[in-house]
């Protein structure tokens, strides 16, 4: 494990192509293994969360062709997956683990899936309970964790109503219901980001949502299809924030996702006051797509950021939005966020840590925490292996008085590989 020391700089300036939303580049591999036919994926992700889940997809049977950002992935046809000679190992990534387990309930065999220590002590009952529910048959570790022994096949459909606004749970049981008898129906409290279900349906399989019920008929094959996957805005996000506080930035990011179930982040940095416009709106595979352009304008402004509607719209970017938050004027609260403690590692406590260390003035609070802004001083840091707090801690050093000192920056590659080069070729 290394050190990086992140210095201050004056700006971001210049532009930026920012690699594949990491959601989407997941379903586009998983709905390629079940499609009939040839799936070509360009501006794939091909970072190690989702290099594992293609690796899943070929230990069921795909044949996958990796060249540069385009991912070649000629189906199994639904009912053609072939039981795994080995666990299925999924490395770092949750969503891997609850979206494979869809589909692995969904066949007559059985496998074991599983994933690094951070996705073992990751909640799977939240999976476990309702696809048991549809017929499944899953073991797992004492207290529902990883791994997970799943043998399937003969599922009924289910209409379960989920305690929590995840994606990942609504996916797995929609890719389970792909497998069911008659049609299985989901509702969550609120809306989590909808990618599967715009997937689906770019795969010809007929997907209804009614509000916050999204349902699913069993028995449809996928059709194998080209797609192209928009930059992530999870990503964008960092580059957002160091531009929207270092004085005289000015930054394009090209092609980013702009999914409303993704796009609280540019709300929340909005209300803080911060210049971001979009250009060139677009749609493509399904998904909305914008170019963005990030100024600095002037000091940005502590926000509130809560609320059942707003929270999973960017939950992933609360690290983030922390940090400007910390170098904001005036008082920032993140509340109703609890499911930030059961991400990679648990982001409020880590968080509150890591940037009291290099002297933000934070409180932790059971369900987020409450951040006084100035000046962000610096000092060692790290970054738990978790890649959005490494991501976050150095956009923290960018904008602090004597730098940061990142333990563990190498944990970047599970989502951005690129992400000290791109960082590299922005700062000034
Ligand atoms: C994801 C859903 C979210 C998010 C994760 C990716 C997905 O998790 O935090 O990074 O691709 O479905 P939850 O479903 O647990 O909210």
């Amino acid at each position: 494990m290394s050190e990086k020391f992140i210095s201050p700089v004056r700006s971001l300036k210049g532009e930026l192509h920012l690699p594949g939303d990491k959601s989407i580049s997941h379903r586009a591999a998983i709905l390629g293994l079940l499609a009939e036919g040839q799936t070509r994926v360009y501006h794939f992700l091909t970072a190690d969360d989702c290099l594992n889940t293609v690796k899943a997809c070929q230990q069921l049977g795909a044949k996958v062709e990796i060249k540069g950002e385009e991912l070649n992935i000629s189906g199994c046809g639904w009912v053609g997956l072939r039981p795994p000679k080995d666990v299925i190992d999924c490395g770092n990534s949750g969503t891997g683990v609850r979206l494979l387990a869809g589909v692995l309930a969904g066949q007559a065999f059985e496998s074991v899936i599983t994933g690094d220590e951070q996705v073992q002590r990751r909640p799977m009952r939240r999976i476990i309970d309702p696809l048991k529910a549809m017929g499944a048959e899953i073991t797992s570790e004492p207290g529902g964790l990883c791994p997970l022994r799943i043998r399937g096949g003969n599922l009924s459909s289910l209409n379960y109503l989920s305690p929590v606004a995840s994606a990942q749970v609504k996916s797995c049981l929609l890719l389970a219901g792909l497998y069911a008898r008659g049609r299985t129906l989901v509702t969550e409290p609120s809306s989590s980001r909808d990618h599967t279900e715009r997937l689906m349906r770019y795969f010809g399989i007929p997907i209804r949502t009614e509000g916050l019920t999204v349902s699913v008929e069993g028995g449809v094959l996928p059709q194998g299809r080209e797609i192209t996957v928009p930059a992530d805005i999870s990503s964008a996000a960092f580059f957002l924030v160091a531009a929207a506080l270092l004085p005289g930035s000015d930054l394009r990011l090209f092609n980013v996702g702009m999914n409303r179930t993704r796009t609280g982040v540019l709300e929340v940095l909005r209300v803080m006051e911060a210049d971001i416009a979009e250009d060139n709106p677009r749609t493509q595979a399904g998904e909305p797509v914008a170019d963005l352009a990030v100024k600095y304008r002037k000091r940005i402004q502590g926000a509130q950021i809560k609320g059942a509607k707003l929270i999973p719209r960017l939950i992933d970017e609360l690290p983030i939005l922390a940090v400007a938050a910390a170098a904001a004027e005036g008082e920032t609260l993140i509340a109703e966020a609890d499911e930030l403690r059961v991400k990679e590692t648990d982001r409020i406590s880590v968080l509150v840590q890591e940037l009291k260390n290099i002297g933000v003035a934070i409180e932790e609070r059971p369900d987020g925490m409450l951040i006084r802004g100035g000046k962000i001083l610096g000092g060692k840091a790290d970054s738990h292996g978790d890649h959005r707090l490494a991501m976050s801690l150095a956009v923290a050093g960018l904008v602090s008085e004597k730098g940061v000192t990142l333990n563990n920056p190498e944990c970047v590659r599970t989502s951005y590989p690129e992400f000290w080069d791109h960082l590299a070729a922005v700062t000034l």
